[in-house]
Formats: C-alpha cells, sequence, structure tokens
C-alpha cells in the first residue's frame, strides 16, 4: 500500500541506522506523554531536526525526536513530538508516524493525545480508549477515504480487556477532531456532546485513518488533560490539571507496555 513520496525518503533514511524491521510497535506520544520515552530501553535518540524530510515541530510540550528501542524486548519506534495541521502541515505530514510505521513494518501502531473532555461524566486524568471517531467539519483524510476508519476493526474492546486486566479502570468513547488552534465556544462543545463525542481535540484523526488505509492494526488513547469549554463551572486551575494528568502517567505507560506486549 502506498506512502506518499516524502516518507519514503525519510524511511530510505532510517534504514541508513541502527534501526531493526519488522517493529513490533510504534507509538504516538501526546501532549505530556513524551515521559513514555523513559520506558524505552537501549534507546536510540534522532531528533527530527537530523532526520532528512521529516517535518519540523515547534508545538510547546512537544519535543521532536524519534526514540527506537525496546519494551519488554520487543522493538518499539516512538515519535515524541506530532505535526498538527493547525501549525501548518499538510493532513499527509500529520500522518508522517503513521508512514514511517508502514515503511519500518509495524506490527501496529498505538496513537495517544491529549484530549478535552466533552462527557460531563469525564474527570481530569481519566484514560479514554478511542472507539470511533467525528471529523468535526474538515475531512482531514490525507489520502484516501476508507469506509471504515476505525472501528471497523474491533479492537477496542481487546484494549479494554487488557486495560481491565491491568487493573486500569479507562474510558470508552468518540473523539471529535477539532482543528483548532483555538479551543472551542461552549456553544460548539455542546454542539459536539450532541453530535455524540466524548472528547475533543486537534490530532490524531489524520493518523488514524491514514492507519486505516494501510490496514495498519491501531488504537487511540486519549489522556483527559481537561474539561472543555462550559463543561466545569469554575476555571480549571493549571497546577490540578497538570497534577492529574501527571499522576495517570504511570498507568498510561502500563496500558501502553501491555498493548506493545500483546494487543
Ligand atoms: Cl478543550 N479542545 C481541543 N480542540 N483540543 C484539546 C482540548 C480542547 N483539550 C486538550 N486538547
Amino acid at each position: 500500500m502506498s506512502v506518499p513520496d516524502f516518507a519514503e525518503s525519510i524511511a530510505r533514511y532510517l534504514r541508513t541506522r541502527d534501526i531493526p524491521a519488522p517493529i513490533e510497535a510504534a507509538v504516538i506520544l501526546g501532549s505530556g506523554l513524551g515521559g513514555f520515552a523513559a520506558h524505552i530501553e537501549h534507546p536510540l535518540v534522532l531528533p527530527y531536526a537530523d532526520i532528512p524530510g521529516m517535518p519540523q515541530t515547534s508545538v510547546a510540550g512537544h519535543e521532536g525526536k524519534i526514540i527506537v528501542g525496546t519494551v519488554r524486548d520487543r522493538a518499539v519506534l516512538a515519535f515524541s513530538g506530532r505535526f498538527h495541521h493547525y501549525e501548518g502541515f499538510s493532513y499527509a505530514q500529520a500522518a508522517t508516524p503513521v508512514y514511517l510505521a508502514q515503511k519500518m513494518e509495524a506490527r501496529k501502531l498505538i496513537i495517544s493525545n491529549a484530549a478535552g473532555a466533552i462527557n460531563t461524566s469525564f474527570s481530569v486524568g481519566d484514560l479514554m480508549v478511542i472507539e470511533d471517531v467525528i471529523r468535526g467539519n474538515q475531512r482531514v483524510s490525507p489520502t484516501g477515504y476508507p469506509r471504515h476508519p476505525y472501528r471497523h476493526h474491533r479492537w477496542v474492546e481487546t484494549v479494554r480487556s487488557l486495560a481491565a486486566g491491568l487493573n486500569l479502570s479507562t474510558r470508552q468513547g468518540t473523539y471529535i477532531y477539532a482543528k483548532g488552534p483555538n479551543y472551542e465556544t461552549k456553544a460548539e462543545i455542546r454542539a459536539f456532546r450532541r453530535m455524540g463525542a466524548d472528547a475533543v481535540g486537534m490530532s490524531t484523526a489524520p493518523e488514524l485513518f491514514e492507519a486505516a488505509r494501510l490496514e495498519l492494526k491501531s488504537a487511540g488513547i486519549s489522556l483527559i488533560s481537561n474539561m472543555a469549554s462550559g463543561v466545569t463551572a469554575n476555571k480549571l486551575n493549571h497546577q490540578e490539571v497538570k497534577a492529574a494528568a501527571d499522576s495517570r502517567k504511570e498507568d498510561f505507560a502500563r496500558l501502553v507496555k501491555a498493548l506493545i506486549e500483546q494487543f
């Protein structure tokens, strides 16, 4: 299955480095989740800046590097720092890690993000397994139009039961893609809730759609980093938000490791 030329040439460069293929899992680390890199053993770090043709990240809180190594003796390729369409990247560029995952023969892809909760029963720090996606008013599919972007693969239940086996409570819900970079208005969030969305974010949809087109086994996980506009009456204190998210980092790592090992 074809990937854009720019991704082919990045993959050719990666093959000149010490990167084993096939890779067991590729992992895209969302905002604030880059700490997972510390769980990767025997790491080889490739800054995006050193990779010819690689798009360069610019968002605060997002590093730009590939970490190659092992987790529980399985080869892993992690992306710390992703490419958002709102930064000016094309949807195809936003899906770069997906193309590289395919080129490095990853058996599966784990896509994480930080998202805002629309579902009023959610709390900051919740981990939500993405069951389905709403593309807001954007098409986001970089190169093709898979009929069944995600849910079709039916791995949501596998992820949920793995989490349950680790005694981790997770949510399950619909992620709505909102291009950003600005957050939504309260009225937009109310509308999104009526559409059936549980969490909102500015990434992940382009990656999931391309992963589906390339028939890569994939799982999407949102860490609820804050409540969306109008969900809580009182403004959340930034320290509380960060603390809540930090408190789930170890659980996030346990879940991702289990997915690398068993999913
Ligand atoms: Cl509230 N909105 C969007 N679009 N992205 C987010 C978010 C909200 N919270 C985290 N990421």
